[in-house]
């Protein structure tokens, strides 16, 4: 079967982008969404959403892209439809599928009255069992027809980062593909083969299997984060210590690998915390002893207050302090269980006059912060005042930053750099500069000693 149609329902971060990639590859695309205005934008050759390449991309392939609200018009007029609708988490940590069966019933009408072989693909992330259990059969009941013989399911989740989105789909480690039978398998293969840049292997296997690996993989590279960041703590409390020293000693080993093992802050955004969440609560239904994500979860969302507590002695009472970094990760708008937006928290609940800055994320970040901490996008306001600066993400205008800028006049100020993205500050003697992860004092010596002293 060679395909040449396709549609996406669900026009948002990453259909949208799944969209422009797969058009920029030769296909004719469809966009299905209920919210019109998504709709508009793409039929005017604009992006719906925020996107890195995603305008130029729409407009470059305008005449292989359309969209419409209307799923028929979608299922008839291609071969295979991607499902990448919202899965929120719910109350229980699990991921709710609310949106999806809305869009599963509207698609198994479609299919309904459509003669043709036609396979549906559920991108969006559930979790084990969701799309077997919890959609295949709002299909069956609405299209009257038999998955199989009359149409096909697969399970195809991404893995890609907000910013790089496109780059990302089009240019994958692999494919997950999770399959109902080799037939519906067969058609998503040819698809990601003419889709791939890189041509990245595809790993086919049952639709549990791939719901498993799907969730398991942000639930790994969590663990690595969290490794680091305790092995962070560990060379602060070791005289000479420096954790980039050891993770590059760790990464060398194939088994491990150097990505995702710089120690310094917590992780954060729309999938990682929420994934690891969700895989714990599955956990917990299945009877499987999955404390390892709990403990790590919890750790995660600790590293806020650890912080304040480990840099109490080094911030006076009342100190004004400024918070550099309020995004999840650096040129990002999204402050969506951002370290930095619960570090300013953390500091205004122990009693610190704080200010927050983000270049991007400083609108999103005022309404959450409302409470605890001033809000700004002037990097030179928010060290107006500041005794102390804590440095969250490694955004190029903090790289930059020099002694005069962050001193304003004052004789001293106090630098806490979480990435160890600042050092040359260090050699100013009006800054005290606070690397994470490196030991900065030689008083621990005497603890380290005291411990293999003979008895
Ligand atoms: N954004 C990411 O970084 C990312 C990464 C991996 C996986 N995912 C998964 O992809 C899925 C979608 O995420 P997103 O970030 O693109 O969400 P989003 O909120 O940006 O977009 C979802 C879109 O679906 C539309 N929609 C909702 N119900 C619909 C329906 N019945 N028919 C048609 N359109 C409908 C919404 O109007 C919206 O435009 C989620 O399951 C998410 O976990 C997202």
């Amino acid at each position: 079967m060679s395909i040449q149609n396709v549609s996406i329902i669900g026009l948002g971060k990453l259909g949208a982008s799944m969209l422009a990639g797969m058009a920029s590859r030769g296909l004719n695309v469809i966009g299905v969404d209920v919210n019109k205005n998504a709709v508009d934008a793409i039929n005017s050759g604009r992006e719906p959403v925020q996107e890195t390449n995603l305008g130029d991309m729409i407009a470059a392939h305008q005449p292989r892209i359309r969209a419409t609200l209307d799923v028929h018009d979608a299922v008839e007029n291609s071969d295979i439809s991607f499902v990448i609708v919202p899965t929120p988490s719910d109350e229980r940590g699990a991921f709710s599928l609310q949106y999806a069966r809305y869009a599963f019933k509207s698609l198994g009408q479609a299919l309904k009255k459509k003669n043709r072989y036609h396979v549906i693909v559920l991108t969006s992330t559930v979790l084990p069992g969701a799309t077997r259990h919890g959609l295949l059969p709002i299909l069956e009941a609405e299209s009257g027809k038999k998955c199989g013989p009359d149409f096909g399911l697969c399970y195809n989740p991404e893995f890609i980062a907000l910013g790089s989105v496109i780059r990302d789909f089009l240019n994958p480690d692999f494919y997950l593909l999770g399959e109902f039978d080799p037939r519906s398998g067969d058609a998503l293969e040819e698809i990601h083969h003419r889709v791939s840049q890189n041509n990245a292997p595809v790993k086919r296997m049952s639709l549990e299997n791939a719901e498993i690996a799907k969730i398991s993989v942000n639930s790994f590279v969590t663990m690595k984060i969290s490794f680091a960041n305790m092995l962070a703590e560990f060379c602060e409390k070791v005289p000479g210590g420096d954790v980039d020293v050891v993770s590059d000693a760790l990464g060398m080993d194939k088994r491990i690998g150097r990505k995702y093992l710089t120690g310094g802050f917590g992780f954060g955004g729309p999938c990682f915390p929420r994934d690891n969440v969700a895989l714990n609560f599955m956990g917990d239904q299945l009877g499987v002893d999955s404390r390892l994500l709990k403990t790590n979860d919890d750790y995660n969302r600790g590293l806020s207050r650890r912080y304040v507590e480990k840099l109490q002695p080094h911030l006076p009472r009342g100190a004004n302090v400024a918070v550099l970094g309020l995004a999840y990760k650096p040129l990002s708008h999204v402050i969506e269980e951002s370290p930095g937006v619960y570090l300013c928290r953390a500091l205004s609940e122990a009693g610190y006059r704080v200010v927050g800055h983000d270049a991007l994320a400083a609108p999103y970040a005022e309404t959450a912060l409302k409470m605890s901490a001033l809000v700004t996008d002037n990097l030179d306001e928010a060290l107006r005042d500041a005794d102390v600066v804590l440095v969250t993400t490694t955004d190029k205008p903090y790289l930059a930053l020099t002694p005069e800028q962050l001193l304003k006049g004052k004789t001293q100020i106090t630098v806490v750099d979480f990435w160890r993205a600042l050092k040359p500050l260090a050699r100013d003697p009006r800054i005290r500069y606070l690397p994470i992860g490196i030991c900065t004092s030689s008083e621990i010596d005497g603890q380290l000693k005291a411990l293999w002293a003979s008895p």
